[in-house]
């Protein structure tokens, strides 16, 4: 690997290191197996080729060391790789606890990415040095994939959905972002680069700017903008369920079934509010679908989950922006 001719990307995050030994690991034994396969069908081509037009070869009947010998090590092989696999998957997906937010919405053809103190920034996203960071990706139009080659993440966003991926940089410098989903004629152009810096040159960077509205404010702004607070009422005398509280938990729904309080219900409830009425109420509540955008949806998810019932309810794990 040198630097002239780099084999594998430059390596920028913690998970980076994991993932190329994985990888290198599949490609030494699919290497092995493929040149081993080469090599015994030359001998064989050679050592077994037909000697004359009336030669009959010897029967054979089965070889019980052979065939447990070649059934025995691949599968060793495939297992050692399925369950390496598993355990980067799991890591790659599961973000720790004390990772700041980043929001990510894709869109013909750029990408739109929101701080967690609430700077937007367009094709460019900068992060501090060593801390964990968790994106939550979604898409206002086609599908789209968020990828960072030197940090090793890939993530698709879809419409109405959100991806989760986190990374933890490891080194300060300027690192390729690309789409890698193909969206539309612009496709190949949908890019930019995450920068990463120094803790203390990121503070000065994010104070640097124009004072930011963080995604909880926006929400609660927009939730008195939208009149959602003339229903959904801190008290439960409103005609909309209390919300307060409401995130992370299970909700029992008019169809009896009960569905967890997460990004994706809420979201579904502002725009889509009679997919998944809430038991004791009625499906009253006009949609909100094209009337804000995908960036006033994540602030008034965000919004949401912030809201804490009143007797001190636990923080939920895996959620949006604080
Ligand atoms: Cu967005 Cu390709």
């Amino acid at each position: 690997m040198t630097p002239s001719f780099p084999l594998v990307p430059e390596r920028a995050a913690t998970a980076a290191g994991e993932v190329d030994a994985l990888f290198l690991f599949i490609l030494a034994v699919t290497g092995l197996f493929a040149a081993g396969v080469w090599i015994a069908m030359l001998f064989f081509a050679v050592r077994y080729r037909r000697r004359s037009p009336d030669e009959r070869p010897r029967e054979i009947e089965g070889a019980l060391a052979l065939e447990l010998v070649w059934t025995i090590v691949p599968l060793v092989l495939m297992v050692a790789m399925f369950v390496w696999g598993a355990k980067i998957y799991f890591h790659l997906n599961r973000p720790p606890d004390d990772a700041m937010t980043v929001t990510v919405v894709g869109k013909r053809w750029m990408w739109k990415l929101q701080q967690p103190t609430g700077q937007r920034e367009i094709n460019e996203l900068h992060v501090p040095k060593g801390r964990a960071v968790r994106l939550v990706i979604t898409s206002e139009d086609a599908i789209h994939s968020f990828f960072v080659p030197a940090f090793r993440i890939k993530k698709d966003a879809v419409p109405g959905r959100y991806n989760v991926a986190w990374f933890r940089a490891t080194k300060p410098g300027r690192y390729h972002l690309f789409c890698a989903e193909y969206c539309g004629t612009e496709h190949a152009r949908m890019g930019g680069w995450v920068i990463v810096m120094e803790p203390e040159a990121y503070e000065t960077w994010l104070a640097g700017g124009p004072p930011a509205e963080s995604p909880v404010a926006a929400g609660e702004k927009l939730f008195t903008e939208l009149n959602c607070i003339t229903c959904h009422r801190p008290d439960s005398a409103g005609r909309g369920p209390v919300l307060a509280g409401v995130f992370g938990r299970q909700v029992r729904l008019a169809s009896g079934e009960t569905v967890v309080a997460d990004e994706a219900y809420v979201r579904e409830s502002i725009v889509n509010p009679a997919a998944k009425v809430v038991a004791g109420y009625q499906p009253v509540m006009p949609t909100f679908q094209g009337q804000v955008s995908e960036e006033q949806l994540i602030s008034l998810v965000a919004y949401i989950q912030s809201l804490q019932a009143a007797e001190g309810a636990p923080a939920s794990a895996g959620s949006l922006p604080r």
